[in-house]
């Protein structure tokens, strides 16, 4: 990097540059996509407004699906960087963009590649299965990746004898571990978001609400899953909340599903799960990095990409594609 503007991106982790005012941000963003052959892969979790202009919205893993069967040229992924890195090991011989760099997870640095490698050498019999929210460089260390919306399957399609190592969300592991009867060795590493929940909140919230169902993501903690009428990812739940007859859900996860639930679902009521006193709320910080305007510099410039060592792609691409074949098998 040399020029100032490329030294700005480096500092910032996206492009600054002032957008002019008198323009339709919405409609511009349409235009570029179409010029430009470039599709936006927007995660449920993102601000309503680029969930309202994505191409395809989605969980991690739909987003990934549709990363793998795009013929864009481009992909602006308004999600986090360990999306985009899937997607571009997916998709190798296309750009792919993410508005901020800066754009991380909590979970994915709770589980360091180099200490992860050395907590596998004390497992050698055992096979790894690492949840897609980790680093391109911890997937090319496991053999099956998992989502939230299969992991119980990727775990159920190993034989029972076979020993697994599941990381890096422990509470998710936890999950596993409880719905399939097996012994997974976890790591232990959390989502700062799905983290955040008061137990003694949801409570007197359930009894505010006597005729709402609770609902849950798999990444909170076991307290508070116990408490769940249901539990899936972030599109299992719309999904549930769709199909279920019930007016009311209380909503343990990031607060940005709850757009989709209430366009899906307008004369139903979505509220969000209380977090304890230390949070004002259920946004994360690092997917609320984004924004429009960071994502129409991004789709103008073409930059910031996120690029990676092609020997990194080629060893986290097997356990990807195989998650993706086993959950095309059994229809997910
Ligand atoms: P899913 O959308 O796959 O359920 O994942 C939730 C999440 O925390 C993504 O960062
Ligand atoms: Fe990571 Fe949690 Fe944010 Fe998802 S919600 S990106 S797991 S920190």
């Amino acid at each position: 990097m040399n020029t100032i503007f490329e030294r700005d991106l480096e500092a910032k982790g996206f492009i600054d540059e002032p957008i002019d005012p008198t323009i339709d941000i919405v409609t511009e963003i349409q235009q570029l996509k179409k010029e430009k052959n470039a599709v936006i892969l927007a995660h449920y979790y993102q601000e309503s407004e680029i969930q309202d202009i994505a191409d395809y919205i989605g969980d991690s893993l739909g987003l990934s699906q549709q990363a793998a069967k795009t013929d864009a040229d481009i992909i602006v992924f308004a999600g986090v960087h360990f999306m985009a890195e899937t997607a571009k090991i997916l998709s190798p011989s296309k750009k792919v963009l993410l508005p901020d760099l800066k754009a991380g997870c909590s979970l994915s640095d709770s589980c360091p590649p180099h200490l992860f490698a050395k907590f596998k050498e004390q497992y050698p019999d055992h096979m790894v299965i690492t949840y897609v929210n980790c680093t391109a460089e911890l997937k090319a260390l496991s053999d099956i990746v998992c989502t939230s919306s299969n992991a119980v399957q990727i775990v159920e399609s190993l034989p029972k004898e076979q020993k697994i190592i599941f990381g890096p969300d422990r509470n998710l592991g936890e999950y596993v571990k409880k719905k399939t009867g097996r012994d997974l060795v976890l790591w232990n590493g959390a989502c700062m978001v799905h983290e955040i929940f008061s137990q003694d909140k949801i409570v007197d919230l359930r009894a505010q609400f006597p005729h709402a169902k609770f609902i849950a993501h798999p990444e909170c903690e076991d307290h508070i899953l116990a408490q769940a009428d249901y539990i899936g990812s972030t599109s299992g739940m719309l999904k549930f909340t769709i199909e279920d007859n019930a007016q009311q859900y209380i909503v343990a996860t990031e607060s940005g599903i709850l757009h989709q639930m209430q366009k899906a679902s307008p004369m139903k009521t979505f509220i969000p799960a209380p977090p304890n006193n230390i949070c004002a709320c259920n946004d994360c910080p690092h997917m609320k990095l984004n924004t429009l305007e960071k994502l129409y510099n991004c789709l103008y410039y073409e930059l910031p990409e996120v690029d990676l060592p092609m020997d990194i792609v080629e060893r986290a691409k097997k356990p990807i594609e195989r998650m993706l074949e086993i959950s095309e098998k059994l229809g997910l």
